[in-house]
């Protein structure tokens, strides 16, 4: 079937204002070719991110109203500790504001100066919060996931090879913590196989390594073990999302992805003496541990959503949507990245303007051109992100790809939006070698991306190429 079928019907409508191309053009512009500048007004689909920014359900905005705004033991958060025990076995349930909060206070409790963490993948935030501790986070990345247009399955999986030798190597005791994410965002939200899941485990217990899920998107990393390993396929989602949580000792969750929730986390573990050290750091920083830094409605609202995400129809929508997306863009000759995920199709940059040089930032002079052709709000995950320069040679480091990633909105957009986006990338690849790389005029030392002013290079490309 060509439709995909959303799973729902649409009872409060959020309009967008059409923006004509001269308008983009301005707008553009004036946010310096960032579109984490543009105003979100500004914007008519916005794929920069599938964080905190689905849509709740009607259930959810009545639990909304229901939610108890006890400071001390609301029956919120009692409810909402029952449906993650449920989920997730975990005895200790603390609700937090988000993702990074929960990473703040589980490494703040474990993590010392000197100590290295072991992941498949850390995502921006974990990386900064184990470094910001002084200590290292190390990536495992399984070797699948190197070549972008290859359809291996597993790309999320955890090299267990270079681990196990890694892990071999390290003095005791100066590894506290063991992560994996699932599903690996750096990876272009590639899942992780039960069988690496299983393998990451004994790994860590043979070492005595309490390990930690990084479980942001638990239900669609469940919902590709469902389809992809026949071991699972007639096993109820629930009891997928379980065994994944069995094999680890807690979890950390930022629960505006597959909480289906724009703002709340959870930390969870296992282990008495975590729990009362994540508890006292609870009380100091986010606050009673029966609310964490959320509203009452802010816990009823994630229970309900918790209760919703592994219902197999929307997931199932899910990867329809996402499928649709990626094979039409596919098709058009985009280069996307292999196998699609979930919560994210990826294109290449570098492989659809191989004429822009990468100096001249092709993921971010692709974003630009998607906004100013469609009013599509997309993210440059390449050397605009991680490059920089070197202080020592002053020369530009590149990063390894040059991707833009184009997120879905949980429950949000509808397949006539993702034709506008198709449509878009349509009339983009006609005219693909005609956009221009953009330089840098203003970045600052860390974490450019957010704040850095671009323009579109003035020179004629020979020149600017052989001049970098
Ligand atoms: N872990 C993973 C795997 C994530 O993708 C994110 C956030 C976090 C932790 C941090 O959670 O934002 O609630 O503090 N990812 C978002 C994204 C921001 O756009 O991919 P948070």
């Amino acid at each position: 079937m060509k439709t995909v079928l959303e799973p729902f019907r649409i009872k409060a409508v959020e309009p967008f204002r059409i923006t004509t191309a001269a308008e983009r053009e301005t707008i553009l512009a004036k946010a310096h070719h960032n579109l984490f500048l543009v105003r979100a007004e500004d914007v008519m689909i916005d794929l920069l991110t599938d964080s905190g920014t689905g849509a709740m359900s009607a259930q959810q905005w009545a639990a909304i109203m229901t939610g108890d705004e006890s400071y001390a033991g609301c029956r919120s958060f009692y409810e909402l500790e029952a449906v993650v025990r449920d989920l997730t076995g975990y005895r200790h349930v603390f609700p937090v504001h988000q993702g990074r909060a929960a990473e703040r206070i589980l490494f703040g409790c474990m993590v010392m100066p000197g100590q290295a963490v072991p992941n498949n993948a850390h995502f921006d935030t974990t990386r900064a919060n184990v470094e910001f501790l002084g200590a290292a986070a190390v990536d495992f990345v399984a070797p699948q996931a190197a070549d972008l247009a290859a359809a291996a399955a597993w790309k999320g999986d955890l090299d267990l090879v270079k681990l196990e030798a890694w892990l071999a190597a390290q003095p005791k005791g100066s590894v506290p913590i063991g992560l994996l994410t699932i599903t690996n965002n750096r990876v272009g939200g590639q899942p992780v196989s039960m069988q690496n899941l299983r393998g990451v485990s004994a790994l860590y217990r043979r070492y005595g390594i309490p390990f930690f899920l990084d479980a942001a998107r638990f239900a669609e990393n469940a919902w590709w073990i469902h389809r992809l390993d026949p071991e699972w396929q007639n096993v109820p989602l629930p009891k997928i999302a379980r065994a994944m949580f069995d094999l680890a000792d807690g979890c950390m969750i930022s629960a505006k992805k597959d909480g289906l929730v724009n703002i709340g986390g959870l930390l969870c573990c296992n282990d008495d003496a975590v729990a009362n050290k994540v508890k006292n750091l609870l009380i100091l920083t986010e606050g009673f541990p029966t609310y964490g830094g959320l509203a009452g409605r802010d816990l009823a609202a994630l229970a309900q959503g918790l209760r919703e995400v592994l219902d197999p129809e929307y997931l199932h929508y899910r990867e329809a949507s996402a499928h649709y997306f990626a094979s039409h863009l596919s098709q058009l000759g985009v280069p996307v990245v292999q196998p699609f995920g979930l919560h994210a199709v990826y294109v290449d940059a570098r492989a659809m303007l191989p004429h822009i040089p990468v100096q001249q930032l092709p993921g971010q002079a692709l974003a630009c051109e998607l906004f100013l052709q469609g009013g599509v709000r997309s993210v440059e995950i390449g050397t605009l992100m991680f490059g920089y320069t070197d202080r020592a040679t002053g020369k530009p480091v590149v990063a390894d790809h040059d991707l833009v990633r184009l997120c879905l909105p949980r429950r949000v957009y509808t397949q006539s939006h993702i034709d506008w986006v198709i449509e878009s990338f349509a009339e983009l690849m006609q005219r693909r070698e005609h956009i221009r790389g953009l330089d840098i005029v203003e970045e600052a030392p860390l974490l450019r991306a957010f704040t850095a002013k671009l323009r579109p290079v003035q020179v004629p490309q020979g020149a600017v190429a052989s001049r970098a």
